[in-house]
């Protein structure tokens, strides 16, 4: 393969972490053939769009992008594009057809090829790579990351939980886990390379194992390479969340204190027909003992409005345990029906007003908690690691809080790196607002 003088990749990516952190393996896989990054489409002879496929608004989002972005082509016939991700997987070859002004159609377990398939698509041919792999964790190719002090690092691939609203099972196939020493060598770079945080990423992390260590054995590795920087972890899934797992996180000083844990419905029988495999019961639970091992942990969660047969009576119980277990944050959307999983056979059978109008009942109990939480902050010091500049004012910097909250307050003498005691003046839902407090921590 010849390497390419002076060429420029432009990417936009759509979705979940893991999509950010495939990105990064894909500009690490094109950078060898010299694509170097460009932030302008206009300047890029390499389009690519890593795209998600877990709700219909993600793929009309990324399908518009993609015709947007193909002015450039239309300008200059060498420029190719592609669409890479959970879309190219579950579309394939409809989205050349559809779209014949797309080069390339790489699924998720494909990214190697993008060398030989660049190569066709110079020479004419159309470039579709989507087999799924049993194996392929990437594990040997050191991710392009290019800013930041904050680095993802993909532990896992795939899932094997088939929750009956999701697409993930079919557009990342199985769960596949890295070995524990090749992350291990990963972050031992990250750490000499001056990051400070390390997000491990996995659709399910919890349910890591390497043949040998699990995912409590991995988390306590990683957190002893280097104890001034942050580890946090995503997704888990409250079925694979055990004792041993909660203890860890809990005797580790630099293991963030925030548990994004997915509840999805408040209604047992919803989270049956979901295949969730937790009561509400056993979701409690294992709260509260999370948080007798942490009182200080934050908690963020999913939630889903309107999946089918949900009743008004369903719908009350989530708002139930959104008053409840009162968490920090959530993420909250429509169900979306996809093609090929369970709960599309299901039917869609909750009316498109009523699913808006739950979710926005939903976003108004959470907000209303959210800001509650926030404000009971106003007048404490927090330690904030600080991460970039704000992108509202030069003036300010964001940092964040070990719970994951959000923390924006004037530069003053600080600067991107240093973790910081910042004194909270006022707080939205989101966002915590203050004052450095004087001294490097
Ligand atoms: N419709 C709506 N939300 C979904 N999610 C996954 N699939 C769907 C769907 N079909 C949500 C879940 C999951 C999050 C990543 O996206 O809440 O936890
Ligand atoms: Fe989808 Fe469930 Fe797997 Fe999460 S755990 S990726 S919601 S199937």
């Amino acid at each position: 393969m010849e390497v390419e003088k002076n060429k420029k990749v432009y990417v936009e990516t759509y979705g979940c972490q893991m999509n950010m952190a495939d990105t990064e393996v894909v500009l690490s896989v094109v950078d060898k053939i010299g694509y170097k990054v460009t932030s302008d489409a206009a300047l890029a002879d390499l389009i690519l769009v890593n795209t998600c496929s877990v709700r219909d608004n993600a793929e009309q989002r990324a399908h518009q992008r993609v015709s947007e972005l193909k002015e450039h082509k239309r300008r200059n016939p060498d420029v190719l594009i592609g669409v890479l991700g959970c879309m190219a997987e579950r579309l394939r070859t409809t989205l050349v057809e559809k779209n014949n002004l797309v080069d390339l159609v790489v699924g998720p377990d494909e990214y190697r090829k993008l060398p030989k398939l660049i190569d066709d698509a110079y020479a004419g041919q159309r470039g579709i790579a989507v087999k799924l792999s049993r194996v392929e964790n990437y594990d040997d190719i050191t991710p392009l990351r290019t800013e930041g002090i904050s680095a993802w690092l993909s532990v896992m691939r795939g899932c094997d939980k088939f929750c009956t609203f999701c697409v993930v099972p079919f557009t990342r196939g199985r769960e596949r886990s890295r070995s524990l020493k090749s992350i291990m060598e990963e972050v031992r770079n990250l750490s000499e390379q001056g990051f400070k945080e390390v997000s491990l990423l996995g659709q399910n992390v919890n349910s890591y194992h390497d043949g040998e260590n699990d995912f409590a054995d991995l988390l306590k590795s990683v957190a002893t390479v280097d104890s001034s920087m942050r580890v946090r972890y995503t997704t888990s899934h409250p079925q694979d969340m055990s004792d041993k797992l909660i203890e860890t996180i809990a005797t580790h000083k630099n293991i963030c204190k925030y548990v994004h844990l997915p509840v999805q419905s408040g209604s047992d029988r919803i989270l049956k027909l979901m295949n969730r495999t937790y009561t509400v019961d056993h979701y409690l639970n294992l709260l509260a003992k999370i948080k007798t091992a942490m009182p200080e942990a934050s908690f963020s969660t999913d939630i889903i409005a309107g999946f089918p047969t949900e009743t008004e009576q369903d719908h009350q119980m989530t708002l139930e345990i959104l008053k409840n277990v009162r968490y920090d944050g959530a993420y909250m959307f429509k169900y979306s029906p996809r093609e090929n999983t369970r709960a599309f056979d299901m039917g869609d059978d909750v009316p498109e007003e009523m699913k808006v109008e739950r979710l926005s009942e939903i976003i108004d109990v959470q907000n209303a908690i959210a800001l509650e939480i926030n404000q009971s902050l106003i007048g404490t010091e927090v330690e904030v690691l600080v991460e970039r500049d704000s992108s509202r004012s030069s003036d300010d910097l964001l940092g964040r809080t070990d719970t994951n909250k959000k923390t924006l307050f004037p530069r003053e003498d600080a600067a991107v790196g240093e973790y910081r005691r910042v004194k909270i003046e006022r707080a939205n839902a989101q966002t915590l607002f203050g004052k450095l407090v004087p001294g490097i921590n």
